[in-house]
């Protein structure tokens, strides 16, 4: 497996249906900018709803440190797809990155199959996608790497070795969101054991020798088990959705990273 000198972690903020206004959301993006002022090693993007991202992009120009990403995108440029949204539409204003797959919309319906075409019509538009991968329980026989490994199979089937370090897998386990029911706290070791796993099923599929996407933990991280996370989770970044619309709480979780 090819490895790189990848010092750069990775900290994405999924903001998911909040908040209620444009004002809210353009003063939590100020705030978070001002949190982000010393700012120099990490990789930074958040991702608001549709409806904010151009004018949070206009911004996001005073300050390049923050890029922007969205929540889903559809498949193609333009045509008949009444409420959808491109990828080429997203590019064309300035958006970079695009969160697919993510748990709450495979519960809205979308499955394996259609997250592929997704993640290559992204792909083929220039957005970077984050792709989310998780299962929604464990069990004692281990399935959930199956579910893990069938999810990677089918995602990423016919995406080209040339392409496929550009994608950032997110394992996010459905058990650990802060928004599931009875949820538990997934562990450092937790993530560690799937993302060598994660790794595993990709240089089986892509060649040793392939640069391999980067991957990164979601499921409830705080300012409070980043650093556990990124230290022996063996991940390059991490997912936060509750705590990033708390611009400090944020600011803290990069703060942590920027220090390791
Ligand atoms: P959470 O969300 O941090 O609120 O658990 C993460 C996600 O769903 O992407």
């Amino acid at each position: 497996m090819q490895t790189r000198n990848r010092v750069k972690k990775i900290i994405i903020g999924n903001w998911k249906m909040n908040p209620i206004t444009l004002k809210d959301a353009e003063k939590l993006f100020r705030n978070i900018m001002k949190e982000l002022l010393g700012n120099k090693k990490t990789e930074i993007i958040v991702c608001p709803p549709f409806i904010y991202l151009e004018n949070i992009k206009k911004l996001s120009r005073s300050n390049q440190k923050v890029s922007l990403g969205a929540q889903d995108a559809f498949v193609g440029d333009v045509g008949p797809f009444t409420g959808e949204i491109s990828p080429e539409m997203l590019a064309n204003i300035g958006v970079k990155y695009v969160i697919l797959g993510h748990s709450e919309r495979r519960t809205l319906g979308e499955n394996n199959n259609s997250i592929n075409k997704k993640i290559k019509s992204a792909l083929a538009s220039g957005l970077v996608p984050v792709f989310c991968v998780g299962e929604n329980e464990r069990d004692g026989n281990h399935s959930y790497f199956n579910v893990v490994k069938e999810q990677i199979e089918i995602c990423l089937d016919g995406i080209s070795k040339n392409l496929i370090s550009k994608i950032i897998i997110a394992y996010e386990p459905v058990w650990a969101l802060s928004s599931t029911v009875n949820r538990k706290d997934a562990t450092p070791a937790d993530c560690l054991e799937m993302a060598i796993f994660i790794k595993k099923i990709l240089s089986d599929k892509f060649g040793v020798k392939t640069e391999l996407p980067r991957i990164i933990y979601g499921g409830s991280v705080t300012e409070r088990n980043a650093g556990e996370f990124l230290t022996n989770g063996g991940v390059d970044g991490l997912l936060p959705g509750q705590v990033s619309l708390d611009a400090k709480k944020f600011g803290g979780i990069v703060k942590i990273a920027e220090n390791l």
